[in-house]
């Protein structure tokens, strides 16, 4: 059978024209749409969790059905690691979800998992002061149409609060273009980011990883951290 080819064809060339402007203009304008009550309530409940376990924090954005999310708990053992994701059908993937989930909510050992939109999720935690030792961001959608900008989380209005929220942010794609235009991003805010280096691995961290891996696909990594002006 024929490997499937993953390689993303964007119909844009180099980092966007409008990123800078859009970035600007989201550093002036921070994100503040109020989250809906259904958000607000699972913050609370996530909230109540945290303050239980009182543990640092590591934060698994869009995690799908949560193979990397165990996987940082294993090699975190000492943090409580949040998994999140807005699709439920991707986290009942995970057995342990299904199992323990009560509301879209799991807890076991140092994990938990929740259905949840990481936009306003952000934003309430932030207003509640939460700072994530590390927070990563692995295979995002990568929305390779040039007018869909302000959908890749660079180029969103959140993307202010979410750099601030973490002192080190760790990204993965197959597009390296996502991530330089993430490096450009975070340095226009302010952020030290490492040069992004191609990624090889024999214990890949998601299912989009294992499948990149499997067919040969290139995949790239960013890491950023805080301004020390931050600590
Ligand atoms: C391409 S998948 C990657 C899943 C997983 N990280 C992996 O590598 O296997 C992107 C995931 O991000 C989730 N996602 C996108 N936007 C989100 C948002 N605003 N809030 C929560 N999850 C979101 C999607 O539901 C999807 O599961």
């Amino acid at each position: 059978m024929p490997e499937r080819n993953y390689h993303i064809e964007p119909n844009q060339i180099g980092i966007h024209n409008n990123l800078t402007a859009l970035v600007q203009k989201h550093q002036v304008q921070p994100f503040q749409k109020p989250p809906n009550q259904l958000q607000q309530t699972i913050f609370n409940r996530l909230s109540r969790l945290v303050d239980q376990q009182g543990r640092p924090l590591i934060l698994d954005c869009g995690c799908g059905a949560a193979m990397s999310t165990v996987r940082l708990a294993q090699r975190y053992p000492h943090h409580l690691i949040i998994g999140m994701d807005k699709s439920l059908h991707r986290l009942m993937r995970h057995a342990q979800f299904k199992r323990y989930q009560q509301y879209a909510l799991a807890h076991w050992d140092n994990i938990i998992l929740v259905q949840a939109n990481l936009v306003d999720q952000m934003l309430l935690m932030t207003q509640a002061n939460w700072q994530f030792d590390q927070q990563y961001h692995l295979y995002p959608n990568p929305w390779p149409k040039s007018k869909h900008l302000a959908r890749r989380w660079h180029g969103h209005a959140i993307f202010p609060t979410l750099m601030a929220l973490s002192k080190v942010t760790e990204i993965r794609s197959n597009w390296l273009l996502y991530l330089q235009e993430w490096q450009y991003a975070a340095q226009l805010l302010g952020y030290q980011t490492q040069a992004i280096e191609a990624y090889q691995s024999n214990t890949p961290l998601t299912h989009f990883e294992t499948k990149y891996l499997a067919a040969g696909e290139p995949i790239y990594r960013l890491r950023s951290w805080l301004p020390i002006s931050h600590f």
